[in-house]
């Protein structure tokens, strides 16, 4: 992968997550690893930074991860791997190596404790700045209603991004 400036990130904000095949990868060598299928958050700037934030609910195996370690990665895929970006999101780490039953790999930089998805087009390194579980009191009721009747809160990790990453495949068409 190739180190760009995160002023070469030219990807549609709004459609960053929702659209695209986006893992999350949380954990550092002492942890391990884990990843998530994720499409709720966002990318924007706080307290100075570029910042990415993800929503991750409290049940999945990734969450116990972000809570242990403070490297997190969002990988992007191309959409030919659409159906490995499905398995993720549909498979816990906890039962299975599901990075390999879907065909993927994990690659590592010597200057970063975290991991990344190899096969990804572009990636972000990142360092996680804050985390807050969604107040319930606060939340809409339509809201508690259609996603959270089970309990399952969700948690917004707040990260810095260290690093954008771009693979030559990428580099060139862009
Ligand atoms: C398209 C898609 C998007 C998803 N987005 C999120 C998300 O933003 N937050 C979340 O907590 N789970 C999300 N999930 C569900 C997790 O990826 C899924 O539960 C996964 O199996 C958790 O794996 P783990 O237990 O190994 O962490 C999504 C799943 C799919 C298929």
């Amino acid at each position: 992968m190739l180190k760009k400036s995160i002023s070469m990130y030219k990807e549609n904000i709004l459609s960053e997550l929702k659209n695209k095949n986006a893992i999350g990868t949380a954990g550092d060598k002492n942890t391990g690893f884990n990843c998530l299928t994720v499409s709720w958050g966002g990318i924007g700037v706080l307290w100075g930074k570029e910042v990415a934030f993800v929503f991750v609910r409290k049940s999945r195996y990734t969450y116990e991860f972000l809570e242990k370690s403070q490297s997190f990665t969002l990988s992007f895929l191309d959409d030919c791997y659409k159906d490995q970006v499905f398995y993720l999101g549909t498979h816990s780490g906890r039962v299975e190596d599901k990075v390999k039953n879907a065909g993927l790999s994990y690659t590592y930089d010597p200057d970063y404790d975290g991991a990344y998805i190899k096969e990804a087009s572009y990636c972000f390194k990142m360092k996680k700045l804050y985390e807050i579980s969604l107040p319930w009191e606060k939340l809409p009721k339509d809201i508690i209603e259609k996603f959270y009747k089970d309990g399952d809160e969700h948690t917004m990790f707040i990260c810095e991004i260290k690093q954008f990453l771009v693979s030559e495949e990428y580099d060139e068409l862009h």
